[in-house]
């Protein structure tokens, strides 16, 4: 059988070991301009050696701490490969910090952190894999974590 590949990239990230199912969400995440010209390619439900898993390439891109922290919170087990000169330079998994602070909205409307004033989403992350955290200020729990991924 013919196997298709993706084009390569020559300088860029690739999100490995996504969640199947949450490749979307990342990009939303990374919130690529509908005018980019880089080369951009989604892979979903792909066969890897640990089960299924959903891949994205992104082109003449790098992520900032707040973006891996937010892939944290929807694919615990991603890693980010950095490209460069179409090779594999650098690799790390995300891992979140014990604490996230204004990566994500508090799903209780009532919350300090929703009210009119300046007061950043603040959350204590109480499990990694799979991601659970509570709210510092209201100690709701959000039910779905991608939800609320400002
Ligand atoms: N130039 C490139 N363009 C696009 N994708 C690439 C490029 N180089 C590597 N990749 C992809 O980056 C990911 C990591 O590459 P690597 O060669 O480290 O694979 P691996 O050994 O299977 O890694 P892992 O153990 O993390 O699964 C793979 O999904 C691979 O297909
Ligand atoms: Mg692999
Ligand atoms: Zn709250």
């Amino acid at each position: 059988m013919k196997e298709l590949k993706v084009t390569p990239i020559k300088n860029g990230t690739v999100i490995d070991h996504i969640t199947p199912g949450h490749a979307l969400k990342v990009l939303h995440v990374l919130k690529i301009p509908e005018s980019t010209v880089s080369v951009v390619s989604i892979l979903m439900n792909v066969n890897g050696k640990k089960g299924k898993k959903d891949i994205v390439k992104v082109e003449n891109r790098e992520l900032d701490p707040k973006e891996v922290n937010k892939i944290a919170l929807l694919a615990p087990k991603a890693t980010i490969n950095i490209i460069r000169d179409y090779e594999v330079v650098k690799k790390y998994s995300v891992q979140l910090p014990t604490e996230v602070i204004g990566l994500i909205k508090c799903s209780n409307p009532t919350c300090i952190s929703n009210a009119r004033e300046p007061v950043e989403s603040r959350f204590h992350v109480i499990s990694r894999d799979p991601p659970r955290i509570r709210c510092y200020y209201c100690e709701r729990e959000p039910d779905d974590i991608t939800v609320g991924i400002i």
